[in-house]
């Protein structure tokens, strides 16, 4: 999917009408005291409003408080917050809030400015359908699932996914958004053509474009994008194929990923189920199809499976597709389970599952997602699922795994893949009850990225957490690092925007790119 370059920025000008105001705010105890008119009814500093957003979806990084919360009504009042922002004496870390659905504090303010996306456009759907159907232009603030179903009003459909919609165009933007249907159109950055951001900056280069897709909220607030549409299918058979062995499953996982459109399967992902873990009688699997999985695991330790998924018009033309790939795959005879969906229900599968968690009292999630190279999965394997996940008799949570390629990826965005033309994406998707749980999972989680260092095994943290800045440099390597700081420099010098990334914490001198030693 080729990437449009056209890119319209809001420009944040930054204006001396504050000068007054900031040489003030010395002998005031707080830039609080000193809002401009023009926003100060959309800033709340009470403390109900603060503490919702002193959380996240993890459930566990409690930092301080924002000192308010910001809720815009358009992209102007964000510009004008941020206009504000900077040229307060000291200045203020803002950081856009899309659903809060990041599980390490990246979307927190602590002690700046929660800006509460949600709050954009007072409410209204800001989606627009092009009329000839390429392309729909959505705010930053609005919900996949929102998207969707105003493309699907005109038998459309965006290309490419999360497992979950209930996240924001500007959120996933900010990282990659990824799912099964990767391999064959790209992550969700690969198909935008066009986006609006507003930085402390009035520069407005192509470099801010790519900068911002996979920038982790560092460069600009999106405030809307426009992303790639094709034809909606009406339905989907969704399947799911039992392996024993992981060089199987991967073997398969990987012919069907090189399956060019329109053969093979239109989604592939996959799972690993640990020793310890039953599957139960839920929306997908009959009770017969739960007894012949569970005897499977009585039998094997570790089991896998394969999801993939056929959207279809015909459903003869999908049967004897499904029929030919069958024949060519390696799963356990006669352990492939399917279900006939709309594709509504399809992209929207994960929605149930997480209502009956969040209304049950599991409210922490200390996840852990790894982009890992193919020449490696052997030996993640043997350390990881062998070794350290069998000593462990009680998780919840699945844990992903299904291969990508990298092609599909444009390494001039600040998103940062490994180094080999297939990788598998790794996600271990924990739910803690309780705080000491989350504490057992994190060790689980340092104890697999510290097997994966000693043993040279250059994973990629997806949804990256770290908290040093030789952490962040090796993570984004030499070259990808450089360019991200000159970016940070040109578009927010004074390292404002979403500081719970724990990126850059201070000013961004000039020295920072040369001083990192990797
Ligand atoms: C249940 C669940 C399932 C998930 N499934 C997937 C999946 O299948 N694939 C996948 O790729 N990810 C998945 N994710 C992760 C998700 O992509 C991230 O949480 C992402 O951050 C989007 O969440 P959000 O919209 O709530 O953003 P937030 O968590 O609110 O923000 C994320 C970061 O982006 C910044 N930001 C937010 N909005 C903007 C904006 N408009 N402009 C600039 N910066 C902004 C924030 O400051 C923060 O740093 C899942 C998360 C959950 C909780
Ligand atoms: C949708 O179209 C209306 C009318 O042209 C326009 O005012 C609005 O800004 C558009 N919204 C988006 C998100 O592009
Ligand atoms: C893996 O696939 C091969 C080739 O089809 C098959 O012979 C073998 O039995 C499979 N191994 C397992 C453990 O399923
Ligand atoms: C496994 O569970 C039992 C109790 O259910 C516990 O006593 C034991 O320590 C656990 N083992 C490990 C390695 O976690």
């Amino acid at each position: 999917m080729a990437v449009g370059i056209l890119i319209n920025l809001l420009l944040l000008v930054v204006v001396a009408y504050l000068a007054g105001a900031a040489s003030a705010a010395a002998e005031v105890s707080s830039w609080l005291d000193v809002v401009p008119s023009e926003i100060a009814s959309k800033l709340d500093s009470g403390s109900n409003a603060a503490a919702r957003f002193a959380t996240d979806y993890g459930g566990v990084t409690r930092a301080a408080y924002p000192a308010a919360v910001f809720q815009p009504s358009t992209a102007d009042d964000i510009a004008a917050l941020l206009r504000f922002a900077y040229c307060a004496e000291p200045p203020f870390p803002v950081a856009a809030r899309g659903n809060g659905h990041s599980v390490r504090g990246q979307a927190l303010a602590p002690g700046g400015v929660a800006l509460d996306m949600a709050a954009l456009g007072g409410g209204r759907n800001r989606i627009n359908v092009s009329s000839e159907g390429a392309y729909v232009d959505a705010g930053g603030e609005q919900l996949w699932i929102d998207v969707l179903e105003a493309a699907l009003r005109h038998g459309l459909s965006p290309r490419s996914w999360t497992d979950y919609l209930y996240l924001t165009v500007g959120g996933t933007l900010s990282n990659a958004g990824i799912s099964g249907q990767v391999f064959r159109h790209g992550p969700q950055i690969s198909n935008v053509y066009e986006l609006d951001m507003i930085t402390c900056s009035s520069e407005s280069n192509r470099d801010l474009f790519y900068g911002v897709l996979g920038g982790l909220g560092q460069l600009g607030v999106i405030t809307r994008a426009r992303i790639s549409l094709r034809p909606a299918p009406a339905r989907v058979r969704w399947l799911r194929l039992f392996y024993t062995d992981l060089g199987n499953l991967t073997r398969d996982q990987e012919f069907l990923i090189s399956l060019p459109d329109p053969t093979g399967f239109d989604y592939v992902e996959g799972q690993v189920l640990l020793s310890h873990q039953r599957v139960d009688g839920s929306t997908f699997y009959s009770n017969q199809a739960v007894d012949s999985i569970n005897r499977l695991k009585g039998e094997s330790n570790t089991i896998y499976f394969l999801e993939g998924a056929v959207y279809y018009d015909s459903p003869s033309m999908a049967d004897q597709k499904i029929e030919d790939l069958m024949k060519q795959l390696n799963f356990v005879p006669g352990l492939v389970f399917s279900n006939d969906v709309t594709y509504l229900e399809f992209l929207n599968r994960v929605h149930n599952e997480i209502e009956k968690l969040s209304s049950s009292t599991v409210l922490l999630h200390p996840w852990l997602n790894l982009f890992l190279p193919k020449s490696r999965i052997r030996d993640f394997q043997v350390g990881v699922f062998g070794g350290i996940l069998q000593n462990v008799n009680h998780t919840t949570g699945p844990i992903l795994l299904y291969p990508l390629n990298k092609h599909r990826w444009n390494d001039i965005m600040t998103a940062t893949v490994p180094d080999e033309e297939v990788f598998y994406t790794v996600g271990f998707l924990w739910t803690a009850a309780t705080v000491e749980d989350w504490g057992t999972f994190d060790a689980l989680n340092n104890e697999i990225l510290g097997f994966c260092d000693q043993n040279g095994i250059e994973v990629k943290q997806y949804l990256p957490h770290y908290t040093s800045k030789l952490d962040w440099a090796r993570h984004f390597g030499l070259v990808k690092w450089e360019k991200f700081v000159q970016l940070k420099r040109r578009y927010d010098p004074k390292a404002l925007l979403s500081p719970g990334q724990q990126i850059f914490t201070t000013q961004v001198n000039t020295q920072e790119g040369m001083h990192a030693k990797l």
